[in-house]
């Protein structure tokens, strides 16, 4: 379990938590008839509703920042032929590559204090595995030998980033002219995560509310042009009896 200098993270409970969240099956997630189902299944979901197909080229080359324990990359697979997955988490990271090798894998979610559930994660049989690839690094600092993508998916990071402006400043060389750009986030600003300063939006200036979505705009504008926004809620379980309802904001960009 977590120790308390142990980042979230990289713990037993948040790896339980998001092989869940990844690929849980809908009663694994909730079992209660009045869930909000809408919620399930985000991870797919990002790829889903915010990716346009139509735009890939047949050789395309995704990255999904911040993956987690991977199941939107896994997504990116069914459309692009190569996918980078990449997290400052490396226990996440282990899972990702452990599901990429095997297809599968056991683990174990909070049912209620130290009770817990053991269920398996599993990769859809349909998705080609040899097309992704995972690595442990820093979402602010994307190594440049990995080249440029057709694709970046950033979802649920920017609020989870020390200095997101610096992600985004690489966000220029990282997606090719044409390339799609999607960040989801419901736009959490916490100080733990990111000092004050550095939010891109959730503050006042001169008198006047800066939403996060202006903040993006404000950074990308030069060089993307946004394509829609569009609402995606999400359900996180803590266990059997307390979930996170959240809605991000997805923006969709293209790489001018
Ligand atoms: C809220 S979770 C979202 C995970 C996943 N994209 C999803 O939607 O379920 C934030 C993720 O960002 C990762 N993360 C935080 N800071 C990072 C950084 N600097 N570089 C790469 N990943 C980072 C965390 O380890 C975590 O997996």
């Amino acid at each position: 379990m977590t120790s308390p200098s142990q980042p979230y993270y990289e713990s037993d409970r948040a790896i339980g938590e998001y092989l869940l969240f990844h690929f849980g099956s809908p009663m694994e997630q909730c079992s209660f008839d009045q869930g909000p189902v809408q919620a399930l299944n985000y991870p797919e979901r990002c790829v889903s509703q915010c990716l346009d197909t139509n735009r890939l080229r047949n050789s395309a080359r995704a990255l999904d920042l911040g993956c987690a324990v991977g199941r939107s990359t896994f997504e990116l697979a069914r459309h692009c032929q190569e996918v980078v997955g990449i997290d400052f988490s490396h226990q996440f990271i282990q899972c990702a590559r452990q599901l990429q090798q095997s297809g599968s894998l056991n683990y174990r979610y909070v049912m209620e204090g130290d009770l817990t559930q053991e269920a398996i994660a599993q990769v859809d049989s349909e998705i080609d595995r040899h097309r992704v690839t995972f690595h442990q690094g820093d979402a602010m600092n994307v190594d440049r030998n990995l080249g440029s993508f057709d694709v970046v998916l950033m979802a649920n990071l920017i609020d989870r980033l020390n200095n997101p402006k610096q992600c985004l400043q690489s966000l220029r060389e990282l997606v090719l002219p044409g390339g799609q750009l999607i960040i989801t986030s419901p736009y959490t600003w916490l100080d733990d995560y990111t000092p004050r300063d550095r939010w891109l939006g959730g503050f006042q200036q001169a008198g006047q509310p800066v939403t996060t979505l202006q903040g993006l705009k404000n950074h990308l504008e030069a060089d993307f042009q946004l394509l829609q926004t569009l609402d995606l809620p999400f359900l996180i379980r803590e266990h059997a009896r307390k979930y996170q309802w959240s809605v991000a904001q997805a923006s969709c960009w293209l790489r001018r």
